[in-house]
């Protein structure tokens, strides 16, 4: 069974007197544990397509089903549950909080979960741990690097162990050695925990280093590419 099964999806926003159609009529499956890579120009509904996919926003006609069950008619409340059980988010930007250090951003997923403390502290260790910097645990986001913001950002994504991740252009603002890394990350997430993976981005040399690249042009599937032999990221987490 599909982890994600989209049928004729189709999103419109309304923005006074001008409707957008950011989806048209889009059909996508994603087995558990795929990795997948979104391309497409700006503005042909990368964004959209995964904010639907992580439960963010709701298509506007057709059907979605994660793990099986209907999630296009539910209410906010159940879409923020499911987003919280079981998908991790990471962004461009990364998002962090700036008060807080590392730790307490990789902590907060934890906090709304009403997670005890010891609990927290071990399980965001360990999250810390998995992507290379557990030792930088008490740097605020200006004390850290772009790419071990980004790498912060991939462990807070990661400590409610989640099912899929979803990163939109996630190496975006990183250079490319830090791209790299992220990629290493990733598909050692992909590999060793059987997360499934769906990324959007920009270029193709990160696209690349999933199993399958699919293709939007103006709100619709164009084509999808099968990689037999996905790139392997050149970097382990190791570099630093
Ligand atoms: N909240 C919104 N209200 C109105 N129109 C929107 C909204 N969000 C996106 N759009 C429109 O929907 C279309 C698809 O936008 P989307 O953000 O999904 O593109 P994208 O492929 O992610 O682009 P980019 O590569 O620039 O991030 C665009 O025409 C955009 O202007
Ligand atoms: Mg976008």
């Amino acid at each position: 069974m599909p982890l994600i099964e989209l049928e004729n999806i189709s999103r419109i926003y309304k923005t006074g007197q001008v409707s957008v159609t950011a989806l048209k009529n889009v059909n996508l499956a994603v087995d558990k544990g795929e990795f997948i890579s979104i391309m497409g120009p700006s503005g042909s509904g990368k964004s959209t397509l995964l904010n639907i996919i992580g439960c963010l926003d709701k298509p506007s006609t057709g059907t979605y089903l994660f793990n099986g069950k209907h999630v296009e008619k539910l209410g906010d409340g159940k879409l923020a549950d499911i987003r919280n059980r079981y998908i991790g988010f990471v962004f461009q930007s990364f998002h962090l909080l700036t008060d807080l250090d590392a730790q307490g951003n990789v902590e907060l997923p934890l906090i709304y979960r009403g997670v005890g403390r010891k609990e927290r502290q071990k399980r965001a260790m360990a999250a810390l741990e998995a992507v290379g910097l557990a030792e930088r645990r008490r740097h605020r986001p200006a004390e850290l690097s772009g790419g071990e913001q980004q790498r912060v950002a991939i462990a807070r994504a990661l400590v409610g162990e989640p099912d899929m991740i979803l990163a939109d252009e996630p190496t975006g603002a990183l250079d490319s050695v830090s791209g790299q890394i992220v990629m290493s990350i990733f598909q050692r997430l992909n590999r060793e925990r059987g997360i499934t993976i769906i990324q959007v981005t920009h270029a193709p040399e990160i696209a690349h280093h999933a199993q399958r690249v699919i293709y939007l042009r103006d709100g619709e599937i164009e084509r999808e590419e099968k990689l037999s032999q996905p790139l392997v990221a050149e970097m382990g987490i190791q570099n630093k």
